[in-house]
């Protein structure tokens, strides 16, 4: 019998690992609110392309204020576009300011009905929830994660390519792992999982044996 408490896991990874699949159904498993960090940053790059002229940082502080998470789930959020001008605005020390307490809010303060909080991102198990219970670290080749990725675009935009997509997640990877600013990191009391060989059940079935183990101890 797993035992109720409260937990808080924090998941690094780069682009297109998997994570956001395997955090959603740890997340769904032991009834945890889940964040995807990365939405956030996304959403903020689209605000930028949409009202270019209007973004400064009074305006978006009040975007930020008034975020719900119904506003995460927007479809335009998820194109490669949006995706890449996000890894290009959160190397700016101030956004990122803006949306770490509503982040660190969300890990320690999740709504009553949750055993608990999980987020993913690149900063979390060292800047958002660095006392987090589990910290993990999902990774997979970086061809691997492009397949992925040009899966999930086609479904979108029929004529991307392949080519494309490894470009711009290549493009991705640079500007997150080097950024001066909160870069993705692997620290040392993250659990690492590379995924490519891996099915996203497999993937699933071995964060439970890990987390199953601690919590009952
Ligand atoms: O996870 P996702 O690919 O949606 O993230 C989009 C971009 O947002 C990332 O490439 C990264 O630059 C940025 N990001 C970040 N910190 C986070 C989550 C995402 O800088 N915690």
């Amino acid at each position: 019998m797993i035992k109720k408490r409260f937990i808080k896991i924090a998941i690094d990874s780069p682009a297109a690992a998997g994570a956001g699949t395997l955090a959603k159904s740890i997340s769904k498993h032991y009834n945890l609110y889940y964040l995807d960090t990365g939405k956030i940053y996304r959403m903020i790059a689209y605000i930028k392309m949409k009202f270019p002229k209007q973004f400064n940082q009074a305006f978006l502080k009040k975007k930020i204020r008034s975020i719900k998470t119904k506003d995460l789930t927007n479809k335009n959020l998820l194109t490669d576009e949006v995706g890449t001008e996000a890894s290009i605005i959160s190397k700016n020390k101030n956004l990122r300011k803006l949306v770490h307490s509503f982040q660190v809010n969300c890990a320690y303060n999740p709504p009553k009905k949750y055993n608990g909080s999980c987020l993913d991102g690149r900063d979390i198990t060292y800047k958002i929830v660095p006392d987090a219970d589990f910290k993990f670290f999902i990774t997979a080749s970086v061809k691997t994660r492009a397949l992925r990725r040009y899966k999930e675009l086609k479904n979108f935009n029929e004529k991307i390519s392949f080519q494309n997509v490894l470009k711009s997640i290549k493009k991705r990877d640079k500007n997150d792992f080097n950024r001066r600013v909160s870069p993705l990191k692997r620290t040392k009391d993250s659990v690492l999982l590379n995924t490519t060989k891996l099915n996203k059940r497999a993937c699933f079935l071995k964060i439970k044996k890990i987390i199953d183990r601690k919590l009952k101890s």
